[in-house]
């Protein structure tokens, strides 16, 4: 549905995107990770036919979307990451303004519009002045209005930002029912575990290119490999840390009274065989294990080698 390649923009001689690529299947909720200034709506805007790119390729279903926006148009709905002022406006008479903009007019408007206001959950907020809707709200208003043409495609750039628990709960619900209507999404955040807990598959953008992309299965299990060994003895600690100093996998390793926390690059057979090692040095474990998966510590692992290197780079 959407394939990224190679991607460059400048703003004047700064590369906002560096070369990314960026492939989406039909029917994914596909999440969009970085930090602040890491390009996640310059690559939105891209796509959506708001921005110019420098070079690469974008294609959505086919279309390219860096020449052929008349076509781009139809494919994507477009949810920016703020809302405007609307004075005196209604919601439906927003919505019906964003209709006719699409030659979508009268009764047929009318309909439409209340529809997709149910669908969103602000059935009964059409009369209600734009204005006067609760921020949850007018991000929900926002994503009804990209419905309006039936696009295939949704770009979503934060559409959870500033939302209390419940609203971002009623916005998650509402982007699950958007999947199973056979919708595609594009969605960005700098919330990681809310993304990972929704999305098929998640991709984390660092400095205008892909630090990361996968799907959420494939990613916690990397994840899981990457978080420490956690060792509780009963006694012995300095023994066994001089064992475990002396093993190949282990990179290394803390402790502090009986527990001994150990970076290890083995995979699970490779702990039982670092297990049966310890036991065989009739050293006495108590429990063994790695410790729990951390999406929020892998994010921050991820963007803060990418701010090392950078700083690296600039010595
Ligand atoms: N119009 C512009 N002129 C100059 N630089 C820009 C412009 N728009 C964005 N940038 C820069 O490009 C980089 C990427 O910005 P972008 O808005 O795409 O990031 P983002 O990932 O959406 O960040 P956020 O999480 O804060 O929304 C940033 O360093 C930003 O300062
Ligand atoms: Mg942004």
């Amino acid at each position: 549905m959407l394939e990224i390649e190679n991607l460059y923009k400048y703003y004047g001689s700064f590369a906002a995107l560096g070369g990314l690529n960026l492939s989406i299947k039909k029917g994914e909720l596909f999440g969009f990770v970085g930090p602040n200034g890491a390009g996640k709506t310059t690559t939105m805007r891209i796509i959506s036919g708001l921005l110019k790119a420098d070079s690469g390729s974008v294609l959505v279903d086919g279309v390219d979307a860096l020449r052929d926006l008349k076509h781009l148009k139809d494919k994507i709905g477009y949810m920016p990451d703020f809302f405007g002022v609307y004075d005196n406006l209604k919601a439906i008479e927003y919505m019906e303004f964003y209709a006719s903009i699409y030659g979508i007019t009268g009764n047929e408007a009318r309909k439409l519009c209340l529809e997709l206001m149910e669908l969103v959950n602000l059935g009964d907020k059409a009369q209600n002045y734009v204005d006067d809707l609760s921020r949850g709200m007018k991000q929900r208003l926002c994503l009804a209005r990209s419905l309006i043409h039936n696009p295939e495609l949704l770009i979503l750039d934060e559409p959870a930002s500033g939302l209390d628990p419940r609203a971002r709960f009623e916005m998650k619900e509402i982007l699950r029912n958007l999947i199973d209507m056979g919708k595609t999404i594009l969605i960005s955040s700098h919330i990681l575990p809310e993304l990972a807990e929704m999305c098929t598959s998640i991709g984390v953008i660092q400095n205008g290119q892909m630090a990361l992309c996968g799907a959420v299965e494939e990613i916690m299990t990397m994840m899981a490999s990457s978080n420490p060994l956690v060792i509780t003895m009963v006694d012995d600690v300095e023994r066994a840390v001089t064992f475990l100093k002396e093993q190949p996998l282990v990179d290394n390793l803390s402790y502090k009274d009986m527990q001994i926390r150990v970076d290890f690059k083995g995979d699970a057979a490779e702990e039982a065989w670092l297990l049966a090692g310890l036991v065989s040095q009739k050293l006495p474990v108590r429990s063994f294990m790695r410790e729990e998966g951390n999406l929020e510590s892998l994010f921050m692992q991820i963007t803060q080698n990418g701010g090392d290197d950078s700083h690296a780079h600039a010595h």
